[in-house]
């Protein structure tokens, strides 16, 4: 299991509200893969929380402010206010299609938002968080306007790559202050910008350093967003440019000084404050009976924020100083989503390599096959590939294979021959096996593990089928009408319970099975415990709920794809590093390479297809794996995660990139052993040539060793 869940003693389901959030998307063109898999991911686990009783609402909302949606309406010619809400509407229809069910959806440009930002901004001023300096600032002395964020164009300072404004979206993915752009290229004009002196305002981001390591410390979530930030602090925090030289956007408060009068508060100030505004629109529509949000806010509230792995630095680095300057409660939780790639290569929505919203629905696909699949697949952690291939591999294998499989025939059986649920105790084996899973969903959410909860219910679905098949009731209804009853009175039961622990991630499909249960009001409203409740005496006859996906389908699927990234003019031969492309999402996209730190919940996660799919001993012998002692460890500039490793294997040295830097004290690395799989084909990260794979195991990259006395070189066998 993975230990991401830090604070054991104080477990989901708390006595206090919880709020779930994910990353707005910025309310500038079509959804798609990339961002259902963060609003499905954070819905799911919303929804699961709620199963174990957790009070939790989940809300989010479009992002309308900034140069994302200010360059687009330009390029469209319309105004930013009627461009973003345009796609506000629509992003409003789509999400509830996918079973996104937020308790509220708001957007940035409303009042409440407004109000709120405003506020906070105030009290950091006035608490002597806020002072003003004189920066330089990209202007296009052919357009007469000043260049922030997206305006402007240039190399980024600490790693090189090609940037925007604002961040390094190619590269090392750090957020840029105003300025620190290099060789900055205005992108209305094209052409060279130049630097002019402007006065705005400042967060004292730097001061809260220690506030933050602490913070860090206690965060739960992902172990990616726990670990990047400490670096940054360790480097030096620097302090965070609070205003634009923009028109669109949310005014600075306090008024009309000289420095704030054509300025607005930059973007990523009151985008997170939309996690507050939206929780609290939800509470006035309840009532704050119902919803506490200011427990949730201002006291002591569970704070969950999924988001994508590009904006991990706003979400623990500038939101929880300005939520905490400001006097307001700090996130419990940050989960960062990994990347999405698309056939194992970048999504790209300039390529149209991507999977749109509309398009999968159009296609006909259920939205709980793709929910399933984003869920299972990567969880909320890890990077998460989709083929169509991969797609009806797994709904057609697990969903039909598995679940519905298991459904039809326990369920069709019991209509048969007992007209319902035959009238019998849930055996002892079958009662602690529920059990089971109910405590294996209610650890995978407190890990934060969206694979544990899927898991928890299909291998209680695989158990069923076992059962089914070890028990044979089908020759018993003659001979031992008794025990027949006992086998198809227990698999009701796992039926009910596999509904019951699906729910979060399928939760239509879990209600049609509620109702061929015969079972009154939404699975969604029920706890856990609840798998264990017998189901109604009679209910008629089923039917199935999943359809395989046939092989003429997806070759007609895959067809249209690469017909269309043929069309859009993409060339196979470019590099998959920059089909690299983090557009505004705030969870996709691209994974450049793959990293060492996304395991979530392997432990479980890994396990059947290592079962399914033997490798002989010839295969095995291939592997050249040795013992080997670490000579020493550096972190690669630019790179978050990667460090070069020097690994003495007994006849040579090794040159070695590993992502663990986030993960260990490299100072502490040399002298130690490792196993370096040493015929690993060489490959170049970052411009540092690796030569070998270090072996390590789950989510903290724990590096594998030998305990006795086997010397360097030595083969592993
Ligand atoms: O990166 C993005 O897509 C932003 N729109 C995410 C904002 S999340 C937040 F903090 F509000
Ligand atoms: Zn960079």
């Amino acid at each position: 299991m993975s230990t991401d869940s830090t604070t054991t003693d104080d477990a989901f389901p708390t006595d206090r509200p919880a709020v779930v959030t994910c990353g707005l998307p910025y309310a500038n063109g079509d959804l798609h893969i990339g961002h259902l898999r963060g609003y499905i991911g954070a819905d799911a686990f919303s929804r699961a929380l709620e199963t174990l009783g957790q009070e939790t609402a989940y809300v989010s909302g479009s992002d309308m402010h900034g140069t994302p949606v200010a360059v687009n309406a330009e390029e469209e010619g319309v105004s930013p206010e009627e461009f973003a809400m345009e796609w506000h509407e629509q992003y409003e229809e789509t999400f509830p299609k996918f079973n996104v069910d937020f308790d509220n959806y708001g957007h940035t440009h409303d009042e409440t938002n407004t109000e709120f930002t405003q506020e906070i901004v105030r009290t950091l001023d006035d608490e002597g968080y806020v002072y003003e300096k004189e920066i330089q600032v990209a202007y296009d002395p052919d357009a007469d306007q000043y260049l922030p964020d997206r305006y402007v164009e240039g190399t980024c300072p600490y790693c090189g790559e090609k940037a925007r404004g604002d961040e390094c979206d190619e590269g090392c993915q750090r957020h840029l202050e105003p300025g620190e752009v290099e060789d900055p290229t205005s992108t209305i004009t094209g052409n060279a910008a130049e630097y002019r002196d402007r006065t705005h305002k400042f967060f004292e981001v730097s001061e809260f350093a220690d506030y933050l390591t602490e913070f860090l410390d206690g965060l739960e979530g992902t172990s990616n967003a726990r670990n990047q930030p400490r670096q940054w602090i360790e480097e030096g925090l620097q302090d965070w440019c609070l205003t634009r030289d923009m028109e669109w956007g949310i005014d600075y408060p306090n008024g009309d000084s000289e420095t704030t009068e054509d300025i607005v508060l930059y973007v990523w100030v009151d985008a997170p404050v939309e996690y507050i505004a939206s929780t609290k629109q939800y509470a006035d529509r309840v009532g704050t009976d119902e919803y506490d949000w200011e427990r949730v806010w201002k006291d002591d509230g569970d704070i969950v924020h999924v988001i994508g792995r590009d904006i991990i630095q706003h979400h623990t680095i500038f939101w929880p100083a300005m939520l905490e300057g400001a006097g307001y409660n700090k996130p419990r939780a940050v989960a960062a989503t990994g990347f999405i790639t698309i056939n194992g290569k970048g999504l790209s929505t300039s390529r149209n390599r991507a999977i749109w919203a509309k398009e999968y629905l159009e296609e006909g696909f259920h939205p709980d096959l793709l929910r399933y699949y984003l869920t299972t697949t990567g969880g909320l952690q890890q990077d998460v590939d989709f083929s169509w291939d991969a797609f009806q591999e797994k709904v057609n294998g697990e969903l039909v294979g598995t679940v519905g499989n298991f459904w039809y025939r326990s369920l069709l059986f019991a209509y048969r021959n007992y007209e319902g649920t035959p009238e019998a105790d849930v055996s002892e084996e079958v009662a602690e096996r529920i059990k089971g899973a109910i405590g294996q969903t209610r650890e995978a959410v407190n890990d934060y593990s969206l694979r544990g909860i899927g898991q928890a219910a299909t291998q209680l679905a695989q158990f069923g089928n076992e059962y089914i098949q070890r028990n044979e009731p089908w020759k018993l209804t003659d001979d031992d009408p008794e025990q027949a009853a006992q086998v198809i009175r227990d698999c009701v039961q796992i039926a009910k319970a596999v509904g019951v622990l699906l729910e979060p991630i399928a939760p239509d499909k879990a209600q049609a099975l509620w109702e061929q249960l015969g079972e009154d009001g939404d699975v969604s409203d029920v706890h856990l415990e609840d798998a264990l409740e017998s189901p109604p005496r009679n209910f008629d006859e089923p039917g199935e709920l999943f359809e395989k996906i046939e092989d003429d389908r997806v070759a007609e699927l895959n067809e249209k794809l690469e017909e269309r990234v043929a069309a859009a003019g993409d060339d196979d031969e470019s590099d998959d590093n920059e089909e690299t492309e983090s557009d505004d999402t705030a969870s996709d996209e691209s994974a450049a390479m793959a990293d060492e730190d996304e395991g979530e919940d392997a432990a479980t996660g890994d396990l059947e297809p290592l079962l399914e799919e033997r490798i002989g001993f010839e295969d095995f012998q291939e592997l050249d794996i040795r013992v080997g002692r670490i000579e020493s460890a550096e972190g690669i500039e630019g790179a978050d995660d990667l460090a070069k490793l020097e690994v003495d294997i007994g006849f040579e040295t090794r040159q070695v990139v590993a992502g663990i830097k986030q993960l260990h004290d490299l100072d502490e690395l040399p002298g130690e052993k490792c196993i370096l799989l040493a015929n690993m084909e060489p490959a170049e990260l970052f411009g540092v040539e690796s030569n070998g794979m270090i072996l390590a195991a789950g989510d903290e990259a724990d590096l594998l060793t030998t305990h006795d006395d086997a010397v360097v070189g030595e083969k592993v066998q």
